[in-house]
C-alpha cells in the first residue's frame, strides 16, 4: 500500500480549487441509473476511489459509463441486471443507494450489504422502514439484501433518526412510486438538496429538500440529464483546518460558504481570520489559536465529517477543548495516532478531552478511516519533523490528489508507492 511522507512545519499559502462533493456524487451516480431514456452527463465528479467503485458497479448492471475528466456520462437505457454483488459493493457505504434506485425503477433489487468507514455500527433500519412503508418486501439473508415490490405506493414516513442515507435512499424509491410520499424528520445536508435537484432535473417532482419535510409526487419515468455536482464542503473544511493548523493564508475557491458556516464559526472562535465571497473562502492563521468545544450534529450543526480534522487542530490550541461526537460511536480511533505525535487527549466513550500542547512531533501513524486520514495529514503537516502515514487507501477514497494540492500550497508531502 502507498504511504505519505510529510516533513511538517511549513506554513500553507496560495490558492486551491475544491472539487465536486463526494457525498453528493456517490448518490447522484446511482440515481442516474433510474433514467429509462436519454443519457446522463454529470459534471464536477471528484476523481476519488469511491467514484471508480461506483462506475464499475454501474457498468456491471449493463449501463454504458464513460468518464472524461471530471465528467461522467451514463446511458442506463438498457439495464440488464438488478443484482449489485461485485466486490466493490463491500468497499464503500454509498453502494446502498442502488437499493432505492433499482427498487424504484424495477421493483426489485438484490445486493450485498455495504462497507464503508469503520466509525461505528451503521444500521440501515430506517432505509428498510421506508422501503417497506412504500410497499416493498425486504429480506436480509447471507449478507445480502433483497427488496421486491409489485408496485410502490406513496405514503407518509417519519424517520426515527436524522439519516442522510435513509433520506436519499427512500427518496429514490419514492420518485417513481404511485402518488405522494412525505418524508418527515429528513436530513437537511447540502448533498440531500443536491440529489433532490438532480432528481428534479431528471423529471422527478421533489419539494422541500433542505428542510425536515420532503414531499415527493411520483412520476412515470425519469430521463438522463445534464447536471453539475455542488462543491465538496468537507474537502474545503479540511484545507481550512489545515491552514489554521499550519499557519499562512489560503484562498479556497469553488465553495459555497453557507455550507461551511458551522466550521467557519468555530475557526473564527479559535482566532483564525476568515473572509467570504460568493464562491470562495479565504483563511488566515498565525497559529495562535484557543481551544473550543464541539458537538457534532446533523446539518446545519457542526459536521461529524469535520470532527477528526478539527480534533488535530485542537491538539495545539491553547487550553482545554472538549469534543462530543454525537453521530458515530467509534469516530475517535484516530486519537491513539495523534497521541503518538505528542497530543494530550483523553477519550471517554464519545467524548474527547483535549489539553493543548505546544507542538506535535512527526511519527509513523496510520489512517484508520477516511476523515481520520485527513486528520493525520493535517497533524503531519503542522508537526515538527518527519511523519509517515500508512493505510492511505482510506484517504484516496475521498480526497482527490491530496498530496498535489497540499504541495501547491507549499507543503513538503510526497507519496511513496508500495
Ligand atoms: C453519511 O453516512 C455520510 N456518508 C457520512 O460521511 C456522514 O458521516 C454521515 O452521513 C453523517 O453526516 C455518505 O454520504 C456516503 P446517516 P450515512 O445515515 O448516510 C444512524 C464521510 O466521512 N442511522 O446520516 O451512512 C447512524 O447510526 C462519511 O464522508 C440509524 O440509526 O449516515 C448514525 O448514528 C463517513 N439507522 C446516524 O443515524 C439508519 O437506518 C446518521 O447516519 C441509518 C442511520
Amino acid at each position: 500500500m502507498d504511504k505519505l511522507i510529510v516533513r511538517g512545519g511549513k506554513p500553507l499559502n496560495g490558492n486551491i480549487e475544491i472539487g465536486g462533493a463526494k457525498n453528493a456524487a456517490v448518490a447522484i451516480l446511482p440515481a442516474a441509473v433510474m433514467a429509462s431514456s436519454g443519457i446522463g452527463v454529470i459534471d464536477n465528479i471528484p476523481e476519488i476511489e469511491d467514484i471508480q467503485c461506483l462506475e464499475r458497479i454501474i457498468t456491471s448492471l449493463g449501463c454504458n459509463v464513460k468518464r472524461t475528466g471530471n465528467s461522467v456520462e451514463i446511458d442506463s437505457t438498457n439495464v440488464t441486471s438488478v443484482s449489485v454483488t461485485t466486490e466493490d459493493v463491500r468497499k464503500m457505504r454509498a453502494s446502498y443507494y442502488f437499493y432505492g434506485a433499482l427498487l424504484g425503477r424495477f421493483g426489485k433489487v438484490r445486493a450485498e450489504l455495504p462497507g464503508g468507514c469503520p466509525i461505528g455500527v451503521r444500521p440501515i433500519d430506517q432505509h428498510i422502514k421506508g422501503f417497506e412503508a412504500l410497499g416493498a418486501k425486504v429480506k436480509i439473508e447471507h449478507g445480502e439484501i433483497e427488496a421486491t415490490a409489485d408496485k410502490l405506493v406513496g405514503t407518509n414516513i417519519y424517520f426515527d433518526v436524522v439519516s442522510v442515507g435513509a433520506t436519499i435512499n427512500v427518496m429514490f424509491a419514492a420518485v417513481l412510486a404511485e402518488g405522494t410520499t412525505v418524508l418527515e424528520n429528513a436530513a437537511k445536508e447540502p448533498h440531500v438538496v443536491d440529489v433532490a435537484n438532480f432528481l428534479n432535473t431528471m423529471g422527478a417532482n421533489v419539494k422541500g429538500a433542505g428542510t425536515d419535510v420532503i414531499r415527493i409526487v411520483g412520476v412515470k419515468e425519469l430521463k438522463g440529464c445534464n447536471y453539475s455536482v455542488i462543491p465538496d464542503q468537507m474537502e474545503a473544511a479540511t484545507y481550512m483546518i489545515a491552514t489554521a493548523a499550519c499557519g499562512g493564508k489560503v484562498m479556497i475557491k469553488n465553495v459555497i460558504p453557507k455550507h461551511l458556516e458551522s466550521v467557519s464559526a468555530k475557526l473564527v472562535e479559535m482566532g483564525a481570520k476568515i473572509k467570504e465571497g460568493d464562491d470562495f473562502i479565504e483563511i488566515e492563521s498565525d497559529k495562535e489559536l484557543k481551544g473550543v468545544n464541539i458537538k457534532t450534529l446533523p446539518y446545519p450543526g457542526f459536521p461529524t465529517d469535520a470532527q477528526q480534522p478539527m480534533s488535530t487542530l485542537l491538539c495545539t490550541a491553547k487550553g482545554r477543548s472538549i469534543i462530543n461526537e454525537s453521530i458515530w460511536e467509534s469516530r475517535l480511533k484516530h486519537v491513539d495516532e495523534l497521541k503518538k505525535m505528542g497530543a494530550n487527549i483523553k477519550v471517554e466513550g464519545r467524548i474527547a478531552i483535549i489539553d493543548g500542547v505546544e507542538k506535535l512531533t512527526g511519527a509513523a501513524v496510520k489512517a484508520t478511516d477516511l476523515r481520520a486520514g485527513a486528520a493525520m495529514v493535517i497533524a503531519a503537516l503542522s508537526a515538527e519533523g518527519e511523519s509517515e502515514i500508512s493505510c492511505i487507501e482510506h484517504i484516496d477514497r475521498g480526497y482527490p490528489h491530496i498530496e498535489e494540492k497540499f504541495r501547491k500550497l507549499g507543503a513538503d508531502i510526497k507519496r511513496v508507492k508500495a
